[in-house]
């Protein structure tokens, strides 16, 4: 991914401690980015801050809820303390509930998914947006916004019905804000990935009746690729669809799916 150069640009990534959002923050990094990264987990923050000891300068991390709004203003208050402003965002913390048919899920989980996944982009981009706005009129420069929906965000996901709704409902959010900055110098598009391999997945197919390695096999034979994703290759999408070449690029929801999807 050398090709891009995000040099003198800051990127605020959540869900940074693992999964996708702790390989965004390496391939921001390689790519020349300051960072701001936060995560619930203050102990695998921590851990995921580590390898950019050296590097205090361009990389700051804060732990917190993005379930709570006081959480997105931080993260954009340090992106401005630490780095003098916010270029790029990336909203990528989530929580998914077990897989229950929608009549068992439980009133406090399904409170916690639509809270963390759903109002957790609302409160991140209602405090990005007037950052941004700031930066591209100080700069010139076109800002960016990536939020991490699902291709559960695009269809039914049976077992998974509360999750579904609240990543509609990113997506949704997506398509609105992107429509209301397009002419304000920030494009936000959504990537909606499906089955790629990270804990998110490890703890739903341990969780899973059938077992691990019959849920793994139910999973992948409805994929056309026949096979999960690998997490770099979600973070592509999300570096490309942040790179300023992409100009014209606002507004969309990108799956990577291996094809599930295109049926
Ligand atoms: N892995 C998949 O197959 C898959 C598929 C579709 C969508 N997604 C989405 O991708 C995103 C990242 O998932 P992942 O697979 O990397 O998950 P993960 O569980 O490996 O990592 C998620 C990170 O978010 C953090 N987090 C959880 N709740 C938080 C909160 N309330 N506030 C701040 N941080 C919080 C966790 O501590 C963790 O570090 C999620 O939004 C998820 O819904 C994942």
């Amino acid at each position: 991914m050398t090709q891009y150069d995000f040099t003198g640009r800051t990127v605020l990534i959540t869900g940074a401690a693992r999964g996708f959002g702790a390989c965004a923050a390496a391939r921001f990094f390689e790519a020349g980015a300051n960072l701001v990264l936060g995560d619930l987990n203050e102990e695998l923050l921590a851990q995921a801050l580590e390898p950019y000891r050296d590097h205090g300068d361009r990389v700051r991390g804060i732990s917190g809820d993005v379930g709570e709004e006081a959480t997105a203003r931080k993260l954009v208050e340090l992106a401005n303390e630490a780095h003098g402003g916010l270029d790029l965002a990336v909203n990528n913390a989530g929580i998914a509930h077990g897989q229950l048919r929608l009549e068992d899920i439980e009133d406090s989980d399904a409170t916690d998914v639509v809270r963390v996944d759903l109002l957790g982009v609302f409160y991140a981009m209602k405090h990005q947006v007037p950052a941004m706005r700031q930066r591209h009129e100080a700069t010139g420069r076109d800002c960016a916004i990536v939020n991490v929906a699902s291709a559960a965000g695009l269809m039914g996901a049976p077992m998974l019905s509360v999750y579904a709704a609240a990543k509609h409902g990113v997506v949704g959010l997506t398509r609105s804000a992107a429509l209301e900055n397009a002419r304000r110098g920030i494009r936000i598009n959504a990537v909606c990935p499906a089955f790629a391999r990270t804990d998110m997945l490890d703890a739903a197919l341990r969780d899973s009746k059938h077992g691990p390695e019959e849920a793994y096999r139910r999973l992948v034979a409805g994929v056309p690729m026949q096979r999960v994703g690998e997490v770099d290759e979600v973070v592509q999408a999300i570096v490309w669809a942040c790179d300023e070449a992409n100009s014209f690029f606002t507004g969309q929801t990108i799956a990577i799916d291996g094809g599930l999807t295109a049926f």
